[in-house]
Parts: structure tokens; C-alpha cells; sequence
């Protein structure tokens, strides 16, 4: 029905082309309906509306959602690969039916995340505690799966500590909606770590509740391939809207600029100096840039205080990554104070210092473009995922 060869949609019921499907897949997300359309309010941007998201979504009985949930996840469950994975979100309407369903299907539930949302809309009623919060169950086939999680590449996304199983991540933005607007779409940034997290590029991905295919954007603009499910041949227009943007090289770089950046991202310093200031500063574990322009002011770029990392290089070649010993931490130091650890700095009195951890270089898989970047006074500061390997 569309012309990609890494993205490919079926319109129809799932629990029908989940039964004629052959395919085997690395990963599954699903974002199944939560069952909370039933004539409620809520708060979208900043307009009050009747939660109504489509029949699809109508608030049934426990045991109709019993039963619902146990067809699919069975489905799905055939459809997965032996060490492959499963996501699944949820509120609290759906995902305990969720939970006891996968656990009766054999799956062996992982971890249960929490997307505690930056940004959720105020309570209407005042008579409960602000929903802010969704969950999404990660699950491996069986409890014999060797199942894949890159532990790495999560450690270093958060700073160097062990990703937890809270996510600080804003809701879906209207950056993400030009295409069309589906009522739950999911946010880009989720389905990235999701992604990143449970799969290796090639791998193929299955998303049985697709809707403007989030999951399937993210896919492909990660190397990865996506097969999506969806009733509604309107949503998956959508879909096809937001596929065929990022044909376009430019706007994939953005998109994926921005699915790549969040409220907490781990930011680096990136430095350019001569080959043996920048030997003598990995010597010393000290870097050092100008501090301010010819006025002698000092201009940076948001994301200075989330500074873990500092990138040195030199005219953008021969890059090296190293962590900061104390995130944010910085020092104004004179040209006096340099000149006592052997620098020879030039151009200005004062100048920021950065303290670094010389015993462990962080290897950089992916060479990165910094040539355009040099020769400006502004402090540049640029998220790690641009420099980390996301295979
Ligand atoms: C929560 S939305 C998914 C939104 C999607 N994650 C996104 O980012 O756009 C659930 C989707 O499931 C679809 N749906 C509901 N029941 C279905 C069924 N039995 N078969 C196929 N699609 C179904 C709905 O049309 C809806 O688009």
C-alpha cells in the first residue's frame, strides 16, 4: 500500500493480519486502546475537551478487556522471534488486563516503565492527584529468551549511571503533529529509547495498533525496518505523510534532532585546539576554552548546566570524549593560572575551565562533523547522542 521498503502497512482488524502474517519479528511495540473514551474532560494545549477518541477506545467491561488483551498478545506472541521483545503501554485501565494476560501467555515481563510526563495537563476536577504518568511493560517471549538490551549505550544516554526505569519525557509536541492529528499519539522520544534500548539496526519491528506510526518513523530513522497494523486507514494516512517527510534529508535530520533531545539529554563541550594544547590538556585533565567574544562576554548555548561531557578535537579531526568529573561544574581561571600547568593561552585574561576523567576515553563510533563549527567565541554545546553509536 506504500512504496517504502522498510515501512509497510496492513489496514484492517489486527486480530485478523496478525493471524495471516508469516514475518517473525525482532521487537513488538503496542499501544493497544486504554478503554478510557466515555465522555470525560481533559486538557489538550490549552483547550478543554470531551475525551472521545474513537469507538475503538469506548470504556468496556473488565472481562471484554480480558479478553481482547489475551487475543492480541497471543497473536503477537506467535509473531515474535524467540529472543525477541515486547513493549506495551498503558494507564492503570488497561494495564494490569495487560500484565495478567502476558503473564498467563508465557511472556516474562522485564521491567514496568514509568513515563512520568514533564508536562501533563492540569486536573479538570481537583478531586484526585494529576495523571501524569504512563506505564509500559517490557517483556521478553519466555524465560528461556536471550533477549537484547543495550545496557551501554542506556548508561551512557544517562550520564554514565544505569538508566532507571522512570523516563522524564514530555508529551507528544506539535512538531511531531503536521502530518495530521491522531488523539493518542505517542512521542517520538519514547519510541527512540524504546528502540535504541531493545533492538540492533536491520532489525524489524511490528507495531499492531500503529495509528500515525510513530513507532515506524522512529524505526527508520534508526536503520530499522517496520511493519504497522491499524484499523483506521485516516490514522495510517498520517503514517504516510510523516514517512514520506523524512525522505526529504534535511527534515530527517531535524526530526531526528529533536526525537533525540530531551528535557534531562546529557550535553557535551565540544572543544577545538591545536594537537599538543590538546595533548597537554588530556595530560592534565583540563580543558579550557576563551571566556568571551572580543567584548568579553561569554555566550552559550542552552544546556551548559547539563554539561557531562567534554569532546576535544582538533579542526574537527582526531576527536577525543571524556566525562567531566562534576556535571555542570565549571571554573573561570586567569591566563596566570594556566600558564602554571604549562598552557600558553593567547587571546584573553580569562578563561573556562572544564576538569575531566583522562583514565577512561569514551570511544566515539561515529565520526562527527564538527569542520563548520570552529572559530566561533560561543561555548558549543551539543547533546552526546550525536556522538555516540546508536546501532
Ligand atoms: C492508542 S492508538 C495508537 C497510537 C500510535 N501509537 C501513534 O503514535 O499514533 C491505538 C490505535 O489502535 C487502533 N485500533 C484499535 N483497535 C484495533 C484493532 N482491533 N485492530 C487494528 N487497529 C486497532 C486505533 O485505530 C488507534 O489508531
Amino acid at each position: 500500500m506504500n512504496s517504502f521498503n522498510d515501512f509497510k502497512l496492513l489496514c484492517g482488524n489486527a486480530m485478523q493480519l496478525l493471524q495471516q502474517m508469516h514475518e517473525q519479528f525482532d521487537m513488538i511495540f503496542a499501544d493497544p486502546p486504554y478503554f478510557i473514551s466515555g465522555g470525560g474532560k481533559t486538557i489538550r494545549g490549552n483547550r478543554v475537551i470531551v475525551a472521545n477518541f474513537g469507538e475503538w477506545d469506548k470504556i468496556r467491561p473488565d472481562k471484554e478487556k480480558d479478553e481482547f488483551n489475551y487475543q492480541w498478545l497471543s497473536l503477537c506472541r506467535e509473531r515474535l522471534k524467540d529472543n525477541g521483545t515486547i513493549w506495551v503501554s498503558g494507564t492503570f485501565h488497561n494495564i494490569y488486563s495487560v500484565a495478567r494476560c502476558m503473564t498467563d501467555l508465557g511472556y516474562k515481563i522485564l521491567n514496568v516503565i514509568t513515563w512520568q510526563k514533564v508536562d501533563p495537563p492540569p486536573s479538570l476536577t481537583g478531586t484526585r492527584f494529576n495523571f501524569s504518568a504512563e506505564f509500559i511493560i517490557w517483556a521478553a517471549k519466555s524465560d528461556k529468551s536471550k533477549y537484547y538490551l543495550n545496557f551501554d549505550l542506556m548508561t551512557q544516554l544517562n550520564g554514565g549511571k544505569q538508566m532507571p526505569d522512570v523516563w522524564k519525557l514530555p508529551s507528544v509536541g506539535s512538531w511531531e503533529k503536521r502530518c495530521g492529528k491522531h488523539p493518542t499519539q505517542k512521542p517520538l522520544r519514547l519510541l527512540y529509547r524504546i528502540i535504541l534500548a531493545s533492538t540492533r539496526q536491520g532489525d524489524t519491528i511490528l507495531d499492531p495498533f500503529a495509528g500515525s506510526c510513530t513507532t515506524g518513523i522512529a524505526a527508520n530513522l534508526l536503520g530499522r525496518n517496520f511493519i504497522g497494523i491499524d484499523q483506521c486507514q485516516e490514522y495510517l494516512d498520517y503514517g504516510i505523510r510523516r514517512r514520506k517527510e523524512i525522505e526529504e534529508p534535511v527534515m530527517a535530520q531535524k526530526i531526528f534532532r529533536k526525537m533525540s533531545e530531551n528535557p534531562d539529554e546529557v550535553m557535551v563541550m565540544v572543544n577545538h585546539c591545536r594537537k599538543e594544547t590538546k595533548q597537554l590538556m588530556i595530560d592534565k585533565s583540563i580543558c579550557y576554552l576563551r571566556a568571551g567574544d572580543s567584548k568579553g562576554s561569554l555566550l552559550v548555548t542552552p544546556g551548559f548546566e547539563r554539561m557531562q561531557y567534554v569532546l576535544l578535537h582538533t579542526g574537527g579531526e582526531d576527536c577525543h570524549l571524556f566525562r567531566l568529573k562534576t556535571k555542570g561544574h565549571f571554573q573561570i581561571w586567569t591566563k596566570e593560572t594556566l600558564e602554571k600547568y604549562g598552557f600558553h593561552p593567547e587571546h584573553a585574561p580569562y578563561y573556562v575551565v572544564l576538569h575531566f576523567d583522562n583514565s577512561k576515553e569514551i570511544e566515539i563510533p561515529k565520526q562527527p562533523n564538527l569542520k563548520q563549527k570552529i572559530n566561533t567565541y560561543r561555548a558549543k554545546i551539543r547533546p552526546l547522542s550525536d556522538f555516540l553509536g546508536l546501532n
